[in-house]
């Protein structure tokens, strides 16, 4: 497709505007721009040209009915997309955009069905980013955007890493620096009773409740079906990933021997290690504060990629707060 990917550097706290500008004019010829968000940054295109969205599926190779969030910068731009916003969705949007909420709302039909999947629901959200907005309200619409990540890799949480998947491959990165949050946001499902967290993110179950009354965690086989993209491997490094106890060093040392042992290459990442004996794993110690592990984590799964890691032992994080979150990636990185 390009043959050259444009990487700009966008000032976070205060966009530029000319850059901005280009970047939105990419957008408005049906070319693909990666952007910030506070969540992970997003492959963008105008969500209202299904020609322009259907690329984000070819760089991506991601399956065509994986539907795709819309980015909006305004409740205003609700209405291109759905005719029809229920009573908890306004108490969520009041309470929770711009932020790492997404809602799932009825589509309207001018809403093109390959961003959606063929499914008659749309994902929304307004992402908490200067730079992410601006770009929005540049395009003046709506931007449909996956995480920045090659379908089944980790997602991409700074600019280099959107470089290592797309380069040669999409228009244009935008490099706004790190984002804050590090895992993908919060899917709820508003259309079924109780409402259901379709994948966990920083908005946590106990933070809908007070708003929508009885939250429910939508996984299994119904969860599936409704939000396609849990049905695939996903957050995946290329080594196969391996979940421990917390605070369980022997645990951890006998895998590493054993898979040393087997000629592997193997990597811990854990709060705590001291190699003992005469393997060395490589090992990576993780923040003891959940929302600094969760800005950390995807990186180091990248990185230990990179190194050619055959092996990855996990230790498990505490699932309260964005723990939930964390741990439902982990354990999807962990399925084969
Ligand atoms: O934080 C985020 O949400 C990031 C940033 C870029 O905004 N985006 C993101 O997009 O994680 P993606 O495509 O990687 O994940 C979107 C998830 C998938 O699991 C998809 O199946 C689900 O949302 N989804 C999208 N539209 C849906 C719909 N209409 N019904 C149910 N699930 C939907
Ligand atoms: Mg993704």
């Amino acid at each position: 497709m390009s043959p050259h990917t444009f990487v700009i550097k966008i000032r976070p706290k205060s966009p530029q505007k000319r850059s901005i500008l280009t970047a939105a004019e990419v957008l408005r010829r049906g070319g693909l721009v990666a952007f910030p968000t506070e969540t992970v940054y997003g492959l963008g295109a105008d969500a209202l040209n299904a020609d322009a969205v259907k690329q984000i599926f070819v760089a991506k190779g991601r399956p065509l009915d994986n539907p795709i969030i819309v980015h909006i910068a305004s409740t205003a731009d609700l209405e291109a997309l759905t005719d029809h916003i229920p009573e908890a969705a306004s108490r969520l949007i009041e309470k929770f955009w711009p932020g790492p909420l997404t809602l799932i709302l009825k589509k309207s039909a001018g809403v093109p069905d390959n961003v959606t999947g063929g499914l008659d629901s749309v994902a929304v959200r307004m992402p908490q980013n200067k730079i992410a907005l601006a770009l929005i309200k540049a395009l003046g619409h709506p931007i449909a955007a996956p995480s920045a990540n090659l379908s089944g890799r980790p997602s991409g949480t700074s600019a280099a890493h959107v470089l290592q998947d797309f380069a040669g491959k999409i228009d244009m990165i935008i490099d706004g620096g790190p984002v804050s949050v590090g895992v993908e946001s919060t899917v709820l499902d508003l259309s079924r009773k109780p409402p259901a967290i379709l994948r966990p993110g920083a908005v946590t179950q106990e933070d809908l409740a007070p708003f929508v009354g009885r939250v429910v965690m939508g996984r299994g086989a119904e969860g599936k079906k409704r939000s396609p993209g849990t049905r695939y491997r996903h957050y995946s490094p290329k080594a196969r990933v391996m979940l421990v106890e917390p605070t369980d060093e022997a645990a951890i040392a006998r895998l590493v021997n054993q898979y040393i042992k087997g000629g592997e290459k193997v990597a811990v990442v854990a709060s705590r290690f001291t190699p003992r004996g005469r393997t060395r794993p490589i090992v990576r110690i993780m923040p003891q504060g959940l929302d600094e592990y969760a800005r950390q984590i995807f990186a180091v799964l990248r990185e230990l990629d990179e190194l050619g890691v055959d092996e990855i032992i996990i230790e498990k994080t505490e699932e309260k707060g964005i723990g939930a979150a964390i741990m439902d990636r982990l354990k999807r990185a962990a399925a084969r």
